[in-house]
């Protein structure tokens, strides 16, 4: 199969009997045999079986794991062109809302090494990753998108699985560095783990968490956290709240939408911890943060109380719901939402608001395109593109909307 374009997800495009097959891990111009993986009325979707013609783009990917584990999207390729591709893929996106301004890129300066934080499954052969478009878990010893700490962490982890055979009962565990590294294990049921040892082997800076299922980690280490120090705060994420994956393009991220945003009443919608409604609130009268999560809640509580931010409200609850009884003017709405991207209630407040100003973080054009055209008060003034997740189809998108 000729590969003649690219899809939404950076994936070679070609097609098989007439009908459109998305092939993964394929460039432009290529010559594949495909391994067919889903098959609908409408697309079909493979992996390459053989290269058949390489195109001139293609590199060799440094991970043993690539094609295999579904974690990375764009080893076979260099940071460069990834980076145009997804440009050309955001652009192709906008062009749905009539946008064909210039996109500003802001690169990661990490294209490897970069992630603070893994959810890795757990099989019999201990941990690894999905393979893509399926529940098989592909074990692995070492991962690139993490530095080589983190990775000495993952190590020390998976041989005290084994020697403790956890394999049965472990469901995930993850990994996340912020000040020291935390190491959250999942089990499937009640157990009886005497993690001594092991908080011995890592160390005075690393902290050890267990639950039963997702919710609730209970922290079994004694020791005290470091507090990080970033955008002149302090502050502590509890293990389960959400936190951006990348630190150096988060910081840049958050600078840029702190100067972007202008007025004295600032919204800032699916807050998460907190951090990016502190930077705003360094310049703003006010600051409104609102977000569903209670670990997210509570992290943000803890940073407004250390930090002494006395003009930032915290509010817990889902957007759709306190977003329509806010009786509140705001000059500029900052919204973060996940990939879904915001609700039909939200946008509806939005429009409501009669905030100048709405600054829309997405990290899916896909769900960004569709509420930019539900946005119907505003236009499109500004679009930036970060990449949050490099080797992955990922990448998040700042787009500016000016009040019409
Ligand atoms: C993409 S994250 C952004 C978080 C934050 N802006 C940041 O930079 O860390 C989306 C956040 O929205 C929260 N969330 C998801 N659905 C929500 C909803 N319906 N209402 C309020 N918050 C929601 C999630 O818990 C998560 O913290």
């Amino acid at each position: 199969m000729k590969i003649t374009d690219f899809g939404y997800n950076g994936e070679g495009v070609g097609h098989i009997d007439g009908k459109v097959c998305f092939v993964l891990y394929t460039l432009t111009g290529e010559e594949v045999d495909v391994k067919i993986t889903k098959q609908t009325s409408s697309f079909l979707k493979g992996v390459p079986s053989r290269l058949v013609l390489a195109s001139d783009l293609r590199q060799k990917p440094p991970c043993p794991y690539f094609e295999k584990c579904g974690g990375c999207d764009f080893q076979h390729m260099s940071y460069e062109n990834e980076i145009e591709l997804k440009k050309h893929i955001l652009e192709r996106h906008l062009k749905k809302v009539g946008f064909d301004g210039k996109i500003e890129i802001h690169s990661s300066n990490k294209d490897y090494g970069y992630r603070n934080k893994i959810r890795l499954f757990c099989c019999n052969d201990g941990l690894g990753f999905k393979q893509a478009e399926s529940n098989n878990i592909i074990p692995i010893k070492k991962c690139l998108l993490i530095d080589e700490p983190m990775n000495e962490v993952l190590d020390v982890v998976q041989n005290f699985i084994k020697a403790q055979s956890l394999q049965k009962r472990l469901l995930n565990v993850i990994i996340r560095k912020q000040s020291g590294v935390h190491v959250w294990f999942v089990f499937k049921q009640e157990v009886d783990i005497d993690f001594l040892g092991l908080s011995l082997l890592l160390g005075n800076d690393c902290q050890i968490y267990q639950s039963v299922g997702s919710d609730n980690p209970q922290r079994v280490t004694n020791k005290t956290s470091r507090e990080v120090e970033e955008f002149g705060m302090v502050y502590n994420f509890h293990v389960d709240a959400f936190r951006q994956v990348n630190d150096a393009v988060c910081e840049e991220l958050y600078n840029k939408v702190a100067e972007i945003v202008k007025g004295e009443v600032v919204l800032n919608a699916y807050s998460g911890a907190g951090v990016l409604s502190g930077v705003l609130a360094k310049r703003a009268k006010v600051v409104y943060g609102v977000e569903l999560g209670l670990s997210e809640h509570e992290s943000a509580e803890e940073l407004k109380e250390k930090n002494n931010i006395s003009n930032l409200k915290n509010l817990q609850g889902f957007c759709e719901e306190v977003l329509p009884n806010l009786d509140v003017r705001f000059d500029s709405v900052v919204v973060d939402p996940p990939r879904k991207g915001c609700d039909k209630t939200v946008v509806e407040a939005l429009n409501k608001s009669g905030a100048k100003q709405i600054v829309y973080v997405s990290c899916n054009p896909a769900s960004l395109v569709r509420d930019i055209v539900l946005l119907n008060g505003y236009r499109l003034k500004q679009v930036e593109m970060f990449d949050m997740f490099p080797r992955t189809a990922n990448c998040e998108t700042l787009a500016i909307l000016e009040k019409t």
